[in-house]
């Protein structure tokens, strides 16, 4: 079974590390521009192999990551789409193009991945969506596939932005909200190089009560914010004011899809 990447962009080079690392047999990519796939091939050159051509990579693989932008997923499809199979699956990584949209291109049958970049580390969901035309066989192996290089979860496609925002794009939130503490913190004289230091340590040291200590987030809070403590009335504080944060934050993220679906 041979296993295709097209654009190996942030995605595609971050699923076909994953893929590498994993071992997985018959990986092959394809980008535009060339040396960037030669780049992460001569990272892994045994499991890595580059294809000749776009039209290469289309007829060979049975499982077809295309990794593109939105607007480029869809002038691929309608260049491209003709060329595959009704037993082939292309998978697109973009919440943008409806599943629909793609079926009406190519009879291949279509899913939806869309990655984290913790897939990185072999970890975080991968969230899901499969067309109607995809087959029994195929859902078990692509689930299969992802279930290698992380955790696979089934969503509403209708319902992607949302559940992206927490997996796709929370990495990113966290990271700002890290940034953002420390530098708060260096105004009141710790160095925002150690700040950020502690925050990490302190949250990988949180994630590691949740997955190892099987403590919840409620037993974090009580246990740590104390009535009538400091931190309890950080707490409140929190609880004040990151309810309308994170709904302006999806709002916001909401809008920007739409104007990208829009403008293309
Ligand atoms: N970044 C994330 O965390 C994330 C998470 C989930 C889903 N996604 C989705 O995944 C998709 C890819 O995102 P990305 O962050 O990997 O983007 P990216 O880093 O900008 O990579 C885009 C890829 O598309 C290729 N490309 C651009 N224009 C092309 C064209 N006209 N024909 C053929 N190839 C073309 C680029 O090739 P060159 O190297 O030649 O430019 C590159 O390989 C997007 O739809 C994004 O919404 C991203």
């Amino acid at each position: 079974m041979q296993l295709g990447i097209i654009g190996t962009g942030q995605m595609g080079g971050m699923l076909t590390t994953a893929f590498a690392k994993i071992k997985q047999p018959q990986l092959v990519i394809f980008n535009r521009t060339a040396g960037k796939a030669a780049m992460i091939q001569q990272k892994y050159p045994d499991q890595i192999q580059i294809a000749d051509s776009m039209e290469s990579i289309i007829t060979t693989s049975d499982f077809l990551f295309l990794c593109l932008k939105s607007t480029d997923t869809q002038h691929w499809l309608l260049k491209w789409g003709d060329m595959l199979k009704s037993n082939q699956c292309l998978i697109m990584t973009t919440s943008q193009i409806p599943i629909a949209v793609a079926e009406s291109l190519t009879v291949s049958q279509i899913a939806k991945v869309i990655p984290s970049i913790t897939q990185y580390a072999l970890s975080g969901y991968l969230l899901y969506a499969l067309g109607p035309r995809t087959e029994e066989m195929t859902r078990a192996v692509l689930f299969q596939l992802l279930s290698q290089i992380g955790m696979p979860l089934a969503i509403d496609e209708n319902k992607t932005r949302i559940y992206a925002d927490l997996s796709s794009c929370g990495p990113a939130f966290f990271a700002t909200m890290i940034h953002l503490m420390a530098e708060e913190a260096e105004k009141k004289g710790v160095p925002s190089h150690t700040a950020e230091l502690i925050i990490v340590q302190t949250l990988m040291g949180t994630i590691h009560l949740i997955k190892d200590h099987h403590f919840t987030l409620e037993d974090i809070i009580q246990k740590v914010s104390v009535p009538g403590g400091v931190t309890e009335a950080g707490v409140i504080l929190l609880q004040q004011a990151l309810p309308n944060t994170f709904h302006e934050l999806f709002e916001a993220t909401e809008l920007r899809h739409t104007e990208i679906n829009t403008s293309s």
